[in-house]
């Protein structure tokens, strides 16, 4: 929205009229980027500013509202790419409050409304305003038997299936629960399952998402639930739509019922009796909000009584029993006092904004995300530059724009290093062969010449599901690729031999003492045997992460075999068909693989490596599997992976994989929804576990 808009009292009606359809149109554009496509262009603080506009110009001139009008709908129409569902009742927003002022006018009118005195008691829960997206979830005779998006508040989307995959939501309610209930809630990431799947993201390719909520959002709205079950989801239920019969009647009440059938609620909720009360809350809540490791943004207050709640009723795509609280946007301005260039393990080159120190949010930032060059080059950031910074639900800051009236005179666009700053070497965009558009990542094309490339891909190496070295982190990579003592993955192998020296040396380094050095040699000692699905991991391959490691360990059994057709596998060879048919593996794939073994230096290192590391063939994992020779009944959903993945996994590691359960059974996995197989099992006392546990015991030898 423009910065100066004239008083709205001064708008003649061909103005207000003129004003009211950009508006109109500016908000359905944003709905549509925010509800459909996951990717909102509008901070949240700049999308109420809009509305709050635009509801002001209506109520200015009422002439100006249609049926149709932003300010009589909720949200945006449901994508069509799944089936509708039509909310018996709608699913509303809320209105907004944003200063104390207005949470006191909020209680007034309650008041008002209802005829109470200023002293008569009147009960108001508080509670945080969860930064998701919410979803409604119909249970049966106590059955979950359909989840539908919000979508444009009277039709959403059927996510049924993908949502039967989210761990904490049962599929089954438990105690006495009316015979239908439909409960409301809110599906979101938290900060730390955010992370670690963008980590994830990018380590096989992708670009990863902006934040948790739009990762939840992305996540949820998958047309394959199977990618669903592998994000983190989790699920805070926080109202109701049809009900058969209300268990309580009162919002504390209800909350509480949810608590008794298994259903999430946030432990957060309090009940209030005054404005004061609610404002206690609110900053209390603002307070903790940096520590509860989820995004929210607000607080939402409710009359408590349901039958106030029945009177106070609904103005337009609102309650008037209700009304949400929030928080100012995060955003701060300070100066931009540089651009570094960070080269990551795959070459990809990333700026980083260097600011002066500035408190947004309570955390101070120093640092935030420039994410690429045509970022850079689309806000035209330039160094000098003052820069609005936000932490909006972000994890990582972000530069929202720049204030071009305080542009220092003589700042120079940006020029984007066309050479890697670590190694020097052509940093290049790549041309996807098929669109013919250029990658926004630019690449440094020194491979394991460049230093950033070989100390990124050697923390790569020595990581959690690679080699996981005990006492062998970043840090010490760091510090030890510094010193020379370790350049490439073989040096790690023969630290102790090349340098009867380094453990003294080692010694006094800071925190290093003799038990840690004696440690590490023992830990690197122990990784001279990886099965072989963690060695192809750690070789840091373009596009092989665990998943597709595993596919390869798994088709060629043994290193050597995948080394023997990758070393042949240039294009239009029988050896680069052989990879291109595994199944899971495409041709970007196998183009990175063939790459991979081509390059001199690539075959160098592992030869070198291959004298220290023996990586055990699959066979041998096989008969050293933990469920070898057991009988195996999958039973209930599998959430991490399909019937048929979980079958032959069993039957790779020497499994007999049966469909029902006797007493012959070894092993049941039950996942939700597991019915009479799992009473059977129990029954014959057989050993139940969960998806969860059954990986950890193939993992544990994969
Ligand atoms: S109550 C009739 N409680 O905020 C109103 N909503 O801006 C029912 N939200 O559509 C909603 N946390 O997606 C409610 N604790 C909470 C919430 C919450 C997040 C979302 C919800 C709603 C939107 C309104």
């Amino acid at each position: 929205m423009k910065d100066k808009l004239a008083p709205i009292d001064t708008l003649s009606l061909r103005q207000a009229k003129a004003e009211h359809a950009r508006l109109a149109d500016e908000i359905a554009a944003n709905d549509r980027l925010y509800y459909q496509e996951d990717v909102p262009a509008l901070s949240d603080a700049d999308y109420d500013a809009l509305r709050r506009r635009f509801e002001a110009l209506e109520a200015a001139f009422p002439e100006l509202v249609r049926p149709d009008s932003p300010s009589q709908t909720v949200g945006a129409a449901p994508s069509a790419k799944f089936a509708k569902v039509r909310h018996k009742v709608p699913m509303l927003s809320l209105g907004n409050v944003f200063s104390d002022e207005d949470v006191s006018d909020f209680v007034a009118r309650v008041r008002r409304f209802l005829g109470l005195g200023a002293d008569a008691p009147l009960e108001i829960t508080a509670e945080p305003k969860i930064d998701g997206l919410s979803c409604a979830l119909r249970y049966e005779f106590g059955r979950l038997v359909q989840a539908a998006t919000r979508g444009d508040g009277f039709e959403g989307e059927d996510v049924t299936a993908n949502v039967m995959t989210l761990k904490e939501i049962p599929q089954r309610l438990k105690g006495s629960a009316p015979d239908i209930f439909e409960v409301r809630g809110e599906v979101y990431m938290t900060h730390a399952d955010f992370a670690a799947l963008n980590e994830r993201e990018a380590s096989s390719g992708k670009a990863g998402f902006a934040n948790p909520r739009n990762a939840a959002a992305g996540s949820l709205r998958q047309l394959d639930p199977a990618v669903t079950a592998s994000r983190p989801l989790r699920f805070f239920a926080y109202a109701w739509g049809e009900v058969s019969a209300l268990p309580a009647d009162t919002q504390l009440g209800m909350v509480g019922a949810f608590v008794d059938y298994g259903l999430p609620v946030n432990p957060l909720m309090k009940l209030c009796h005054s404005a004061e009360d609610l404002l206690e809350f609110y900053h209390g809540i603002a307070d903790q909000r940096a520590s509860l490791g989820y995004d929210i943004d607000g607080v939402v207050y409710k009359v408590n009584s349901i039958g106030l709640q029945e009177r106070l009723g609904f103005v337009s795509r609102a309650p008037r029993w209700a009304t949400a609280h929030k928080f100012p946007a995060q955003q701060a301005t300070t100066v931009l006092r540089g651009i570094d260039i960070q080269v990551g393990r795959t070459g990809a080159l990333t700026p980083v904004a260097r600011l002066d120190p500035i408190t947004v949010g309570g955390v101070v930032v120093s640092n935030a995300t420039l994410h690429n060059e045509d970022e850079i080059a689309r806000k035209d950031i330039r160094i000098g530059d003052t820069v609005v910074v936000q932490r909006a639900g972000d994890v990582i800051p972000q530069i929202v724009s720049i204030v071009e009236s305080k542009r220092p005179s003589g700042a120079k666009p940006y020029e984007f290093p066309q050479v890697c700053p670590v190694c020097g070497s052509a940093a290049i965009r790549e041309i996807d062969a098929k669109t013919g558009t250029a990658d926004v990542v630019r690449r440094c094309t020194g491979r394991l010449i460049c230093a950033a490339q070989a100390v990124e891909g050697l923390k790569h190496f020595v990581s959690r599901n690679a080699f996981d070295i005990d006492g062998l982190g970043e840090k010490q990579i760091e510090q030890f690729f510094a010193e020379g003592l370790i350049r490439t993955a073989a040096d790690i192998f023969t630290l102790e031999a090349r340098d009867r020296r380094s453990l003294q040396r080692l010694q006094n380094r800071e925190g290093y003492g003799e038990t840690s050095v004696r440690n590490l040699f023992a830990a690197i000692e122990a990784r001279r045997q990886v099965p072989v699905n963690r060695f192809i991991y750690a070789l840091g391959i373009r596009h092989v992460g665990e998943t597709n490691a595993r596919r390869l360990a798994r088709h060629f059994g043994a290193f050597g075999a995948l080394h023997a057709t990758a070393r042949l596998a240039g294009e239009g060879t029988e050896a680069r068909a052989e990879i291109t048919n595994i199944a899971g593996i495409g041709s970007v794939v196998a183009e990175s693989i063939a790459d991979f073994f081509q390059e001199k230096h690539n075959e160098e290192v592992l030869d070198a490596l291959l004298k220290y590391v023996t990586p055990t063939p699959m066979e041998e994992i096989v008969s050293a599997s933990l469920v070898a020779g057991k009988t195996v009944v999958f039973t209930g959903s599998l959430e991490k992976m399909t019937r048929e993945e979980a079958k032959a996994q069993a039957e790779r590691l020497g499994a007999k994989v049966a469909g029902s359960v006797s007493k012959k059974t070894d092993l049941v996995v039950a996942g939700p929804g597991a019915g009479s197989k799992l009473d059977k099992a129990k029954e014959f006392g057989i050993e139940t576990i969960d998806e969860d546990e059954w990986l950890r015991r193939a993992g544990a030898v994969e």
